[in-house]
């Protein structure tokens, strides 16, 4: 209904959800209290996703900095994680949402990563909505483990050196964890901080960004369709003149 007026619809969404912390304490309640919350705006900005045609959705659940938290706060994250994926990934599936995880899964799990696993597995054949999310990621990790595989890939022979040494940004992009997905035309963050917090800092070299003050629970199928009519309205040059 909403694509039959949105002209320009960007092909990748990207969430840098922030002040669900904020959001609990303006209630008083204890922070984790703004996660299962936010939770919620995920399940909105899905399906306004879908609804409006965008085929790519990321979000930045969890950052490498992000481990630093106490731990009760990070358990209890993972926890929500696993009971979020759980609970909702059969309905992701009938509607044709294909899930993804990226990030340095190292770190996570046994449990989360086996459920990750199978999540990744049973919607894998889906195309409606690629939905991505970002745990244990952060950019500049991505950009290391990259260049730690091209240079084990240069070690490799002469002539794997020279290819690698020929080739361009699109032949990097292929080391990084998010190969094969394209950039994000549009990177939103919430509640009132305009920075980047080492999220896609390859990828997001040419994203619109735009920043908005409402809390990432507040922020639902509404908020996501005005980002959208926000990024309608930018004219992107890419350093060209037009
Ligand atoms: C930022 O708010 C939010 C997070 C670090 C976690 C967000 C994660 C979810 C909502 C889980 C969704 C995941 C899935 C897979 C459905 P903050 O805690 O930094 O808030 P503050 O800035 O107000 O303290």
């Amino acid at each position: 209904m909403a694509s039959e007026t949105m002209t320009n619809v960007p092909v990748h969404v990207s969430m840098i959800m922030d002040g669900n912390g904020r959001w609990a304490k303006e209630r008083g309640k204890e922070r984790v209290f703004g996660h299962y919350e936010g939770v919620e705006s995920v399940r909105a900005c899905v399906e306004a996703a879908v609804e409006n045609g965008v085929k790519y959705l990321s979000i930045y659940a969890f950052s490498e900095e992000n481990w630093n938290r106490p731990q009760e706060e990070v358990t209890a994250l993972m926890g929500l994680m696993v009971k979020a994926m759980a609970a909702e990934m059969k309905k992701l599936d009938r509607n044709g949402v294909r899930f993804m995880v990226i990030g340095n899964r190292e770190r996570l799990g046994d449990s989360l990563n086996r459920t990750i696993d199978e999540c990744m597995e049973m919607t894998a054949h889906n195309d409606t909505l690629t939905l991505i999310v970002f745990l244990s990621y952060s950019g500049k990790w991505d950009i290391l483990q990259a260049a730690r595989k091209m240079a084990d890939d240069m070690m490799e022979s002469p002539q794997k050196r020279e290819e690698i040494e020929s080739m361009g940004v699109e032949g990097f992009d292929r080391y990084l964890a998010t190969a094969g997905i394209p950039d994000p035309d549009l990177i939103v963050r919430t509640s009132g901080e305009s920075r980047l917090s080492n999220y896609l800092l390859w990828q997001g070299a040419y994203s619109e960004l735009l920043f908005v003050d409402t809390l990432w629970p507040d922020f639902r199928k509404e908020e996501f369709r005005a980002a959208l009519e926000y990024y309608s309205k930018r004219d992107r040059r890419y350093g060209k003149v037009k």
